[in-house]
Order: structure tokens, then C-alpha cells, then sequence
């Protein structure tokens, strides 16, 4: 049976049963080195997940792991604009997602019927893209940028030039105020990151005097404001790690503490609280990859991230400008 028609297009993910006598774990592993297969994770992915990949990093690094590889497939445990962009820079391999369900609160905000619009409205901006947008989006942009990267690339265009940033409010705020640049702004948000309560997290940092408090961009000025460091996931790990032992309370999405604590057990690490009663603040898009469908994805090496080819180069060109202007970006 052709690997495809496993992957019901309703579902988005292979629906087969899994033997609950199998080692997962070492059929994963297996099944990558059989299939000359790379598995590439984001931090929020769920720790087994972490633990089997072959690289785990922030969207930057996924994007330039994905750039390099010399592997035939490459399986994205991360949600579906990262493979896509994975996909963007390797038309010639195949993509993997676990599950095509996992997409991002925040680029759905962006649709891009509206985004073209949205575009038309402000014709003389140089649209800079957080690369949490779909394809269609980066296709009508004029450079991507991640969270490690966006300042360090609007820093380098021209003072004057006026730029349009999409589709992160939050982000698009830090970085008015980081790089003094007046930017016009696309009015989305991410669900995880924007339900960090600033009241919750003065309360625990009262309880925890001495600790830092790192945040993620995507957090609402409320909460960055109190932050010692704010950065991408990769840039928050390496400044835990770097900056410990020590308390440090986390805003962003939990998957990360789980390479922070491999790093420095001597850390202690504490999750901000979100505004909801339930203090977990788990992306429930990233968290519908699990090992059974990992597995399932590797074995049927289905569903497979395709797009338009028009599209694909449309938006490969802004990609390659944020490779080239983030070079020196960790
Ligand atoms: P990073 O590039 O910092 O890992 O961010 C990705 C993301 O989706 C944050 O919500
Ligand atoms: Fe998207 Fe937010 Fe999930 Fe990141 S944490 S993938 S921005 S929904």
C-alpha cells in the first residue's frame, strides 16, 4: 500500500495500532537509521521526544539543521510551519510532521488573503515576517525573522526604511522598544505565551526573591517588563545554563525545562504561572505529536509536507534573506 493512503487527509496522521509490546524507543531509532532519516525537535516537544531527536533547538536552528542535513527524510517534531519551512529549504526531500493538526495559534492570525491586504494598506513598508506564519504569508514577505533573530535584522536596514512586522503583537512591541524603530503591526497573538499572568508571576517571584526571570518575546509587556532576560527558547536555555546554579522562573512554553534541567541540575527551575487556574502551559499544537505517532510517521513516512511549487519559491527567497542576516545569530 502506498505510504499516502495510510495518512487519512481528515485525520492529518497515520491511524494504525501500535503493538504495546513494542520498544518505541529503539524502533525510532531503528527506523531513522534504516530510512537515512534525521529527527529534528523543537523544546516543546514532550521530553521523549527531545530525547530522541537528533537535534533539538529554537526555529533558527531547526531551520539551519534542516538547511544542512545530508538526510533523505527529515521527520519535524515541531508543529506544521516549521516542517513547512524545513520543506521550503529541502524541495527535494521529504518532510515529515507527526500529526499536520499541529499547527500555531499565532500564524493562524495571519491569514494570507488578509495579510496581502494588510500589505496593500502600507505599500513602501519592508514586511519583515516572524517565521511563525504559514507559506502563503512568508510568500508575500520580504525578509523572515525568529525571536533570536528579528532585532539583529532590523538593525541592519536603513533607519528610515519603514517596516511592517507580522504577525506577533507582542514580539512586534519588544522590538519597537528594543531597536527604536516606529513599526506598523499585524494584530495577532500567541495563546500560550499571552495567558502569562504579571500578577501570578510578581507573587512567585516574591516567594523566590533571588531568581531571575526569563521570558520569552512572544510574553505581553506586562510580563517582560519584569524580565532579567528575554530571548528564544535556545538563547533562554544557554542563559540558564551559562548564568547557574541559580532559581530561575521561566516564561515560556514547559517543554523547555526539560534540556534546562540536563544542563544544570544544580538550577532550580520554575514554570510561570499562567492566568487560568490550571498552571500548565503546555502548546496544545506542539503536544499533538507523541511517540506513537513519531513512530507511525517514520514507518509509513507519512503525512508528508507538500505545497505549491510557486509558493515554495515565492517564499524561499525571504528565508534565504533571514539566513544570510542572521549569520553570527546563536
Ligand atoms: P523559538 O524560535 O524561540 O523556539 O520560538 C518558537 C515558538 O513557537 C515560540 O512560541
Ligand atoms: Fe505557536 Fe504559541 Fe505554540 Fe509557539 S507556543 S507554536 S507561537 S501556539
Amino acid at each position: 500500500m502506498p505510504a499516502s493512503t495510510l495518512a487519512n487527509p481528515a485525520l492529518g496522521f497515520v491511524d494504525a495500532p501500535v503493538d504495546s509490546g513494542l520498544d518505541l524507543y529503539a524502533e525510532i531509532e531503528r527506523l531513522k537509521s534504516a530510512k537515512n532519516a534525521i529527527l529534528l525537535a523543537h523544546y516543546y516537544q514532550e521530553s521523549a521526544i527531545q530525547d530522541l531527536a537528533d537535534f533539538v533547538g529554537d526555529s533558527l536552528g531547526l531551520a539551519r539543521e534542516a538547511a544542512n542535513t545530508d538526510a533523505e527524510i527529515i521527520v519535524f517534531a515541531g508543529v506544521h510551519f516549521m516542517a513547512e519551512t524545513a520543506k521550503i529549504l529541502n524541495p527535494e526531500k521529504t518532510v515529515l510532521l507527526p500529526d499536520l493538526n499541529a499547527g500555531c495559534s499565532l500564524a493562524d492570525t495571519c491569514p494570507p488573503d488578509k495579510f496581502e491586504a494588510f500589505c496593500e494598506q502600507h505599500p513602501d513598508h519592508t514586511v519583515i515576517t516572524y517565521v511563525n506564519s504559514s507559506a502563503a504569508v512568508k510568500a508575500l514577505s520580504d525578509i523572515i525573522c525568529t525571536s533570536s533573530s528579528a532585532a539583529h535584522i532590523i538593525e541592519q536596514l536603513p533607519e528610515d526604511e519603514p517596516i511592517l512586522f507580522a504577525p506577533d503583537r507582542n514580539l512586534g512591541a519588544y522590538l519597537i522598544r528594543e531597536t527604536g524603530r516606529d513599526m506598523v503591526l499585524w494584530d495577532g497573538v500567541c495563546i500560550v505565551h499571552e495567558t502569562f499572568s504579571e500578577r501570578k508571576l510578581l507573587r512567585r517571584s516574591a516567594e523566590h526573591p533571588d531568581a531571575e526571570i526569563l521570558a520569552h518575546p512572544e510574553c505581553r509587556d506586562a510580563v517582560l517588563q519584569h524580565a532579567d532576560f528575554v530571548g528564544s527558547t535556545s538563547q533562554i536555555r544557554r542563559y540558564a545554563r551559562d548564568n547557574g546554579p541559580a532559581t530561575f522562573i521561566v516564561a515560556t512554553e514547559e517543554g523547555i525545562l526539560h534540556q534546562m534541567e540536563k544542563d544544570n541540575p544544580g538550577n532550580t527551575l520554575i514554570p510561570a504561572p499562567p492566568e487560568s487556574g490550571c498552571n500548565c502551559s503546555q502548546c496544545p499544537h506542539m503536544r499533538l505529536n507523541t511517540i506513537e505517532k513519531l513512530y507511525l510517521c517514520l514507518e509509513h513516512e507519512a503525512p508528508e509536507i507538500t505545497m505549491e511549487e510557486s509558493v515554495r519559491q515565492q517564499a524561499l527567497v525571504p528565508i534565504q534573506r533571514m539566513m544570510e542576516m542572521s549569520a553570527g545569530i546563536k
